[in-house]
Parts: C-alpha cells; structure tokens; sequence
C-alpha cells in the first residue's frame, strides 16, 4: 500500500513532537588539547567520582590519558569503563550502568564517535532509573524526570553530532536497532579537541564531514518551525563545512579548520535535535541497512540525488544557504544561487574524493527499498514528501549499470 496521503498529512507532526522534549544546554570549551581541562571543570562542578568511557581503538591511541591525569591534578576520583567495542548493546549499557553504580559515579565523561556517546546516554540514564533492567530503557521516548547524570561529552570525530544528541541508536536482544529519545538527558559540557580529530584517516574525516553536512543541510530545509538561534546555527554550519572541510583534506593538521568542523559537527547535532533528518538520511539508512554501507559514504551516496530531486520545492532555502555562504551575490535569483550551492557540494564531494564511490542499488531491491524508505521518513518532517513513484525515480538515478557492487563495511 502507497502510504503517501498519510505520510504527508503527518509530516509536520515529528517536527512538533521533538520541539517538547527538553535539551541540553551545555557549555562549550574548545581548543587543541581542550580535553585536559576536564579535571578542573569537574572539580568545579564538586564531583568527588567520575566514570570515564572510551572505546578499545582510543584506548590503544592513549587518547584518554590526558583525561585521567587532569582528574588525578583537580583530585577527582576516576573509574575507566573501556570495554566498548561496537555499536550500543544491552550487554554493553548493562556492564557500563554497573560500573556507574559500582563507583558512585557524579558524572559520565564520554570519549568517542557516536557509539560511545549513545552508550554513554544509557548509562547516564539507567544509573538514575535502577529499579529497571537494560531492556526496559529501550523505549522510543525514555523519560528521567530527574533528570540523566550530568554527562560530559568529548567527540573524537567531526561528525556524528552525538556529543549533543537526545537519541541514542541500540541495538535490542533480537539484534535490531532502535532509537531512543532521552528526555531529561544531561550533557553539562561539551569539549571539542582537535588533538583528537587531527590523526584521523582522510577517508573518515571526508565521510564525516559530508554527514555534519547533511544534517546541517537537512536541518535548514525541514519543515519545522525552530528559534532564530537554532536555524543560526544550522545555517553557520553549512558555512563552516564548506570552507573548512577542504581545508582539513587538504592540511590535515589545520588546528583552525578542525576545530570549526568539531563545532559545525556539534552545530549538526542541534540541528537534528531541533530541525531533524530528511529524506537524504532516509535513503542512506536504507541502502546502508541493505547493502552494508557504514552511514557517511551511504549519506555521501545519497546526497546530490536528492537535493537534486528537491531542488524545485527546495530552491529557495538552497538560494539562502548559497548566499549566507557568500557563494553568490545578494541580488542573484534563487534559480542561479540554488545551482551554485548544488555545485559547491558536488565540488565538495569530488575534492574529498568521495565521488567515486560506487552505486550499490540493483533494480530487483527496488519495492523492498522503496518500503524501508517510505517507513523510515516518517521520523522526519522534510520539506516534500516523496510518493512511492519519486521514491523509485531517485533509486533509477543511483542504480549501478553493472555488477561492479563493492562498498562493504
Ligand atoms: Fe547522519
């Protein structure tokens, strides 16, 4: 069944939804090797104990070190959980709340991508709610009135926007993922190092960078109505990505541009907060969740197809993001400036070097794709909503000629 009518009479309900959920407000400390002012910040904040989570990759790189010696100077105690190895997992949340519980952690300090921050999430939320177990947290709306242990997030990638998100993705004991909005969630500050960033491989750092875009790009074209501020934010982000991921291509160590990525990144966690995904994240999910494509190469995948398929509904917010940009001049029209933002990602694209990434969709996939990305664009409220016919035209547009299918996680 073509569940277009109903989808688009209820687009603009996940947009009003998301506007009562409460969100952090934390404070923001930026700069190479910011993370070594974590001890200070917690000793001001009173907190005696802290549980420090990283993943086994950072912990072999000894990024954590910093942390744990500032903690040892600001004479707070310090509990190491770095057991995670993969995507959020009953299991995991489960040991991490233990070990919360078992330190009488104050606060939850979270080194990592995105699988570390949601883990994190949980934690901070289950060491408030001890009566339940693991799985019964994996609610799509997880209230804690009293609000989740205070959290303190430093991003290891320029990305994700975790450091700042409601929602964490976990994987449930059948092996599905889900997403859990945390309403009471605490994050008190968020540290953007670009001494984590800096040592990244180009390949993330682009695949990165192209998700911060789109979420600052899908923020600005939803259709939800958010404060002057939040729409600021999502827009200077934009800005932010366009001038500095070159940058950081083509000097990596550019401490000026990777910070401005690290906070467009967290800007883009606003954005998704606030604004929410579209139509670029509900393809990507899909043919991810398909064909095995981590999430920034299958964003990268879809993103020119759609903007391009938007374009007619679109050109007036893609003509604001041109000239806020300054890629075009004030009195340019909205047909010209839309083009000229179009081709600003393109560019961006090819000079990550992402534009040779392979098209995996086949013909034969085409209802099943078409069912998942219909499903999942309902969590959004995008500027047009795609029938089942637009839904195919864009997969046309990204189906592979050949056999030639080799994008594997
Ligand atoms: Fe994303």
């Amino acid at each position: 069944m073509d569940t277009y009518r109903f989808r688009k009479q209820i687009h603009k309900l996940p947009g009003k939804v998301i506007s009562y959920v409460p969100l952090p407000e934390p404070q923001v400390v930026d700069g190479h090797g910011a993370r070594t002012q974590i001890g200070e910040i917690c000793r001001e904040c009173g907190y005696k104990q802290v549980l420090l989570v990283t993943d086994q990759t950072l912990q072999k790189l000894g990024y954590e070190q910093k942390i744990v010696q500032s903690l040892e100077e600001a004479g707070v105690g310090c509990t190491l959980f770095a057991d995670i190895n993969s995507e959020p997992t009953i299991d995991l949340i489960t040991a991490g709340r233990e070990a919360a519980m078992k330190c009488d952690a104050e606060c939850v300090i979270a080194l990592g991508g995105g699988s570390v921050m949601d883990t994190c999430k949980m934690i901070a939320a289950g060491a408030k709610l001890p009566r339940l177990k693991t799985k019964s947290l994996l609610l799509k709306f997880l209230v804690v009135r009293s609000k989740t242990l205070p959290m303190i997030t430093v991003p290891s990638t320029a990305g994700t926007g975790a450091e700042v998100t409601v929602g964490a993705v976990v994987t449930n004991a059948r092996g599905a993922k889900g997403s859990t909005v945390i309403v009471g969630l605490d994050v008190t500050h968020v540290i953007l190092d670009s001494e984590l960033t800096i040592h990244a491989p180009q390949l993330v750092t682009a695949a990165c960078g192209m998700d911060a875009l789109s979420h600052v790009v899908e923020g600005t074209l939803s259709d939800v109505a958010v404060y002057v501020e939040d729409a600021y934010h999502s827009l200077e982000g934009v800005r932010l990505i366009l001038r500095h991921l070159p940058v950081v291509m083509r000097e990596p160590e550019n401490i000026e541009s990777r910070l401005a990525m690290c906070r467009a990144a967290m800007y883009g966690g606003n954005a998704i907060n606030t604004q929410l995904a579209g139509y670029i994240h509900a393809f990507a999910h899909s043919i991810g969740a398909k064909y095995h494509i981590p999430h920034g190469p299958a964003i990268t995948l879809m993103m020119m197809p759609v903007l391009e398929y938007q374009k007619e509904a679109c050109m007036e917010k893609y003509a604001i993001m041109a000239r806020y940009c300054h890629l075009v001049e004030e009195s340019t029209s909205d047909n010209e400036a839309a083009e000229s933002f179009l081709q600003a990602i393109r560019e961006l694209i090819a000079t990550c070097g992402l534009d040779k990434l392979e098209m995996p969709v086949k013909p034969e996939d085409y209802e099943e794709l078409t069912h998942m990305i219909a499903a999942d664009s309902i969590n959004y409220s995008a500027p047009m909503t795609f029938s089942n016919e637009d839904i195919a035209r864009v997969l046309e547009a990204v189906t592979i000629k050949d056999e030639r299918v080799e994008i594997r996680e």
